[in-house]
C-alpha cells in the first residue's frame, strides 16, 4: 500500500464505516465504498480494492469482479471529464452513429482512449436506461440527454474553458491511453465481453465500440412488416384512433 493511499485511507476511514454501518449486510456498501475511493482518486486503484475487500471481510476477486462488472467505474486513471455515448438501439435510432462519430472527430480519440492532456476519456456503452430522451450519454455519471453535434460542440468548449455545470472528475495520477486492463483483454478472445453477433474484440480500445444497436436496428427494418403488425395490434387495443392514423400514413408511404 502506497504512503499517499495510507493516507488517505486513514482520512476517509471514519466515512467508511459510517456508510458501512447504513447497511445490514455489509457487502451492501460494497458499490458506495467503491464510488467514495473512485470519487477521492478519480479511478478504483488496487489499493482501494484491497481496502475495501478488508473492510468487509471479502476477497480482493469478489472487489475487483464487482468493479470490473460496471462501466461506472474505472480501474486505471482516466480523463477529467469521461465521456460515455449510449450506442444502444433507441440512441441509434436518434442518431446516436452520428453523434459518436462527430465527439471522435473532435477528440481524436477512439473507444476507450483518453486525450493526451488528460482532459477527456471517451466510452461507447450500452443502454443507459433513459431511451425516452435518446441519443443520451453520461459526463462524469451526469446524464446529458438529445445530443446534438452544437450540443457537443459547446459543451467540449465548456469543459475546455472551465465552465461546464459538472465538476471534472479527481485526477491524481496521469492517465495512460487507455484505462482498460490487461486481464480483460485474456478473457473470450480478446474482448472483454462477446459482444454482438459478427462483432470481434468489441472492447478493444481505439477503435469502435460494440454495434449491437445498429445491428438490432437492421433487424428490426428486415422484418418490418412483422413489427409494424406487432405495434398496430398494441395501438389497436389501447389507441385505436391513433392506429387508424399510423396505418393511413403507413399505407400513404408506400
Ligand atoms: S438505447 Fe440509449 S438510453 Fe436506451
Amino acid at each position: 500500500m502506497s504512503e499517499e493511499f495510507r493516507a488517505l485511507l486513514e482520512e476517509l476511514r471514519p466515512r467508511c464505516v459510517e456508510i458501512v454501518a447504513q447497511y445490514e449486510d455489509s457487502r451492501s456498501a460494497l458499490l458506495p465504498l467503491t464510488h467514495l475511493f473512485q470519487e477521492r482518486q478519480g479511478f478504483v486503484s488496487r489499493d482501494a480494492m484491497r481496502a475495501v475487500a478488508e473492510m468487509l471481510a471479502l476477497s480482493p476477486a469478489v472487489v475487483e469482479s464487482t468493479v470490473s462488472f460496471y462501466t461506472l467505474f474505472f480501474r486505471r486513471p482516466v480523463g477529467k471529464y469521461v465521456l460515455q455515448v449510449c450506442r444502444g438501439l433507441a440512441c441509434t435510432i436518434n442518431g446516436a452513429e452520428e453523434i459518436m462519430a462527430h465527439l471522435r472527430e473532435r477528440l481524436g480519440i477512439g473507444h476507450l482512449e483518453t486525450t493526451a492532456d488528460g482532459l477527456f476519456s471517451y466510452e461507447e456503452v450500452e443502454c443507459l436506461a433513459s431511451c425516452d430522451r435518446a441519443s443520451c450519454m453520461q459526463v462524469n455519471l451526469e446524464f446529458v440527454y438529445d445530443l446534438t453535434s452544437q450540443g457537443i460542440d459547446d459543451m467540449l468548449a465548456a469543459m475546455r474553458g472551465g465552465t461546464y455545470a459538472t465538476a471534472p472528475m479527481a485526477q491524481t495520477h496521469v492517465p495512460a491511453r487507455t484505462w482498460t486492463v490487461e486481464q480483460d483483454a485474456q478473457v473470450s478472445n480478446g474482448a472483454k465481453s462477446a459482444g454482438a453477433q459478427g462483432q470481434s474484440h468489441p472492447n478493444n480500445a481505439g477503435g469502435l465500440g460494440d454495434r449491437s444497436g445498429l445491428i438490432m436496428l437492421d433487424r428490426i427494418v428486415a422484418n418490418e412488416r412483422f413489427f409494424r403488425g406487432r405495434t398496430l395490434e398494441r395501438l389497436a387495443n389501447a389507441e385505436p384512433t391513433l392506429a387508424k392514423i399510423v396505418d393511413e400514413e403507413a399505407e400513404a408511404a408506400h
